[in-house]
């Protein structure tokens, strides 16, 4: 069965040119690049130029990007360095934060370190900004507010220099996790009030297990994992070289395409939109997804009825790959923290379908039509 892949923002397919790219520091670039003879010399050089090339495309300096083993690892050295080097003790996030923010956070608030608030949210599912700035005005401690850029479920888009500025007038620190856009948007970083960004390579048709933390030049942190003090002290262990590799290969190449592929990758959703709202009656779509909006992202709602509960079970079984929220490891469908929290109407159900430029229209008149049948 030729299987359809709509989840994208979970993960995207290895692009072979990245792995091509990978491939010598996987077998004859074998050294530690911290041996001082040529074979870790050679290594130590493909790393900072993987860590240049980063920096160049997303405009920040190479000593403010520092290779992590993914997103999740990147959003909790922020939080905890907000925490324990910046004295931050009060934490604005938001209810629909990737679990990589929302359960540090929690963990954190657990502790007698900080406290911490969620800002309200907009009907449309936008963070209300109105609100940050009469949280931060109302605080007396510093405060650290963590927003994400991309909503990974419903797509919404944050106005993240807005944001910035609001945390610039109360000196409060801010990070924006930017895993859903680190690779499918410009990025900016010197223009944008932002101390802490995040990124994962398998976003981007790059590796897994491989992501950055971008942390401004005008703060000063402490090592989280301590040890042989690679990463310029930040972040012990031998170096993932082929995954720092694949991971400034792979933004390379998303940034050469970008304007291309986000096109071509915008008419899908849109061809979707017009698809589901012909042929699904009573369809809903979650977020401001017409608006300021993931164009890899569409989250929809169908009607509960006794055959759409089974819906993505149903799509497996027809080999169409689509989720419900974000992906997890227990496998368990606890439902989606972000729907709840946005919804009004539990009698929906939601679907996460998102694209990349492997996909095509004729996918998508397919699921559209497997839906029909299943609803
Ligand atoms: C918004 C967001 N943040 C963080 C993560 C975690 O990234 P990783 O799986 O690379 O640790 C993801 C991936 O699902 C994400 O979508």
């Amino acid at each position: 069965m030729n299987r359809i892949y709509l989840d994208n923002a979970a993960t995207t397919p290895l692009d072979p040119a990245v792995l091509e790219a990978m491939m010598p520091y996987m077998t004859n670039h074998f050294g530690n690049p911290s041996s001082i003879y040529s074979y870790g010399r050679e290594n130590r050089l493909a790393i900072e130029t993987a860590r240049k090339t980063v920096a160049r495309i997303l405009n920040a300096h190479p000593g403010e990007i520092f290779f992590t083993s993914g997103g999740t690892e990147s959003d909790n050295m922020a939080i905890s360095a907000a925490i324990n080097d910046l004295g931050c003790r009060h934490i604005i996030t938001s209810p629909i934060e990737h679990h990589a923010v929302l359960h540090t956070v929690e963990h954190w608030d657990k502790t007698d370190k900080i406290t911490s608030s969620f800002v309200k949210l907009l009907p449309n599912g936008h963070v209300d900004l109105d609100d940050l700035d009469a949280q931060l005005a109302s605080r007396k401690e510093r405060c650290f507010v963590t927003l994400m850029h991309a909503n990974n479920e419903i797509g919404n888009l944050l106005d993240i220099y807005a944001a910035g500025e609001i945390c610039k007038k109360y000196n409060a620190i801010f990070h924006s996790d930017t895993v859903q856009t680190v690779g499918h948007y410009k990025i900016d970083l010197r223009s944008k009030p932002v101390h802490f960004a995040t990124g994962a390579g398998h976003k981007f048709h790059g590796p897994k297990g491989v992501g950055i933390l971008y942390v401004n030049d005008n703060i000063k942190v402490k090592p989280v994992i301590l040890g042989g003090g690679q990463e310029r002290n930040m972040r012990a262990g031998t170096e993932n070289v082929y995954g720092i590799v694949g991971f400034a290969k792979a933004l390379e190449l998303a940034d050469a395409m970008l304007e291309k592929d986000s096109a071509y990758i915008q008419s899908l959703k849109t061809y979707m939109v017009n698809a589901l709202e012909q042929h699904i009656p009573a369809v809903e779509f979650n977020g401001d997804y017409a608006g300021e909006s993931l164009y890899t992202v569409l989250n929809v709602s169908f009607p509960k009825t006794e055959k759409s509960e089974m819906l993505l079970f149903s799509l497996d079984m027809q080999g169409i790959c689509v989720s419900g929220g974000s992906a997890c490891s227990s496998g368990a469908d606890v439902g989606s923290h972000v729907i709840r929290a946005i919804s009004t109407n539990p009698n929906k159900v939601p679907v996460r379908f998102s694209f990349s430029k492997h996909n095509t229209t004729a996918e998508i008149d397919l699921v559209v039509e497997k839906l029909k049948e299943l609803i």
